[in-house]
């Protein structure tokens, strides 16, 4: 079956990169990126989640655009086409199918978070945060986690926003958001950069972010910053992948990783520089947790003069990041089911958004009717699905793509298709595939854990 099914090719690179920087950024520069570097004391976590963006998701990037421009299907075909290829052993398609139901589960709690920024947008264009203190905006936010029947009307309005654009066919509406509203979403975030630089504690949130007090970091909170690394540049479950399948041939596939990978780191620092000022000017608690922008946000647009349309302008955006990151969630799992020829896109979608919507409903009830629900590994329903993706599933599927493309593709594959024969740069990064990246996954992995089992057996 060594055959490819070539569908359309993009004219550009340039198509490429609104496409992933679509996917790359959303809820996790906006919304994770704040609370888990508040969580994990700041400076030193932002360093090595710096340091995994370069060193382990930008090499592991580009390899898995590699798999996808030359099996040109969805990750699950694309996997078996390279395997064939390469003669390697047909269990490496199961990277394939991991990363389907990655994809699923991700979308499933990540829906949830979309719909507390939907919920956020309503608020906000009802001028439903005027004059509002922080101790009244985390109450506000408490609030809306205790009303499941609320969540779960957002989370369902979510899944079916996703599942309506996959459905029509991914690509045709993204480019506009990337090109117009993603632009858009950086000048709100600079102008809320520029309130905190007047209204709120830079300087205390500036030095929060960058000065490097090695001592809060854990182990754990490595483990946070690498899979965080993978979660915020979709890599690790073939979304990439997926998208590289439309890349022209001839496009060099480095620059056009490192733009991608700029683009969203830059717009993650620019998010916590607009946050962090409001927080500690308002007595909020950097290590509040996944409430972080939901608390924070609310006071200063409900400060500001005109606070309730760049309020809403600004929420809508967010919903907007999520809403084209989303997609690349589901589109691998729907692609293969289409690709089958059993099922046209809408029935794909209506199968794989199910069960994500479902899934969904345990991640929104986490935060009332199941908050003592903790049989898994002693996490609630929504904290356990963004352990076992972020922390676990991607970094893994990121590392076996790494020694995959390293190991078993042919040497005159890559060099054909990185269009770079003999160039320096290529033998960096194959070195860096080949040993570095997974190897450093791996020790992150065993610290993490160790430190984990060392908790519970009490000999920490
Ligand atoms: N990168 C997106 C964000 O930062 C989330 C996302 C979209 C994702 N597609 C992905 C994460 C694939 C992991 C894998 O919000």
């Amino acid at each position: 079956m060594l055959q490819r099914k070539m569908h359309g090719v993009w004219k550009s690179r340039w198509t490429f990169v609104l496409a992933a920087t679509g996917s790359a950024v959303g809820l996790g520069n906006i919304w994770k990126f704040p609370y888990i570097t508040g969580e994990n004391g700041g400076g030193a976590f932002v360093l090595v989640y710096l340091a995994c963006i370069a060193v382990i998701g930008l090499p592991i990037m580009i390899a898995e655009v590699l798999i996808g421009r030359r099996g040109r299907q969805s990750p699950i075909n694309s996997m078996r086409y390279v395997t064939e290829e390469a003669g390697a052993q047909p269990t490496w398609v199961g990277l394939g199918w991991m990363g389907v139901v990655t994809g699923l589960l991700i979308l499933s709690f990540y829906s949830v978070v979309a719909g507390w920024a939907l919920q956020y947008s309503v608020s906000a264009v009802s001028n439903g945060f005027a004059g509002i203190s922080g101790s009244q905006a985390s109450a506000r936010f408490g609030e809306l986690l205790g009303n499941p029947s609320r969540l779960i009307l957002w989370h369902s309005v979510f899944i079916l926003m996703t599942t309506a654009v996959v459905a029509t066919g991914v690509t045709r509406g993204l480019g506009m958001v990337a090109r117009v509203l993603m632009p858009l979403l950086v000048v709100m975030l600079i102008l809320l950069v520029g309130y905190g630089l007047f209204q709120g504690n830079f300087a205390e949130a500036f030095s929060f972010m960058f000065s490097f007090k090695y001592d809060h970091l854990s182990w754990h909170g490595v483990l946070t910053a690498m899979g965080h690394a993978f979660f915020t540049l979709s890599l690790g479950m073939g979304a990439i992948m997926a998208y590289g399948a439309y890349m022209p041939d001839h496009a060099n596939v480095g620059q056009t990783v490192i733009t991608v990978g700029i683009l969203d780191t830059v717009i993650a620092l620019v998010a916590g520089l607009a946050i962090f000022p409001i927080v500690f000017a308002n007595g909020l608690e950097a290590s509040s947790g996944p409430g972080l922008i939901f608390e924070s946000l609310p006071i200063a647009f409900g400060a500001m003069s005109g606070g309730h349309i760049f309020g809403t302008v600004f929420f809508v955006l967010v919903v907007i990041a999520a809403w084209s990151s989303a997609v690349s969630l589901i589109e691998p799992g729907v692609a293969w089911l289409v690709e089958t020829g059993k099922f046209n896109r809408l029935t794909a979608n209506v199968i794989l958004g199910g069960v994500s919507w479902l899934i969904g409903v345990a991640a929104a009830l986490s935060f009332n009717l199941l908050s003592e629900f903790k049989w898994l590994l002693g996490m609630t329903p929504f904290d356990f699905l963004d352990f076992m993706t972020s922390r676990v599933l991607l970094p893994l599927g990121g590392m076996l793509i790494s020694l995959f493309v390293a190991w078993y593709i042919k040497k005159e594959v890559i060099e054909e298709e990185m269009d770079a024969e003999g160039h320096p740069m290529l033998e960096i990064w194959l070195f860096l595939i080949k040993w570095i990246s997974p190897a450093l996954v791996a020790i992150v992995f065993v610290w993490a854990l160790w430190g984990s089992i060392a908790k519970l057996l009490g000999v920490e």
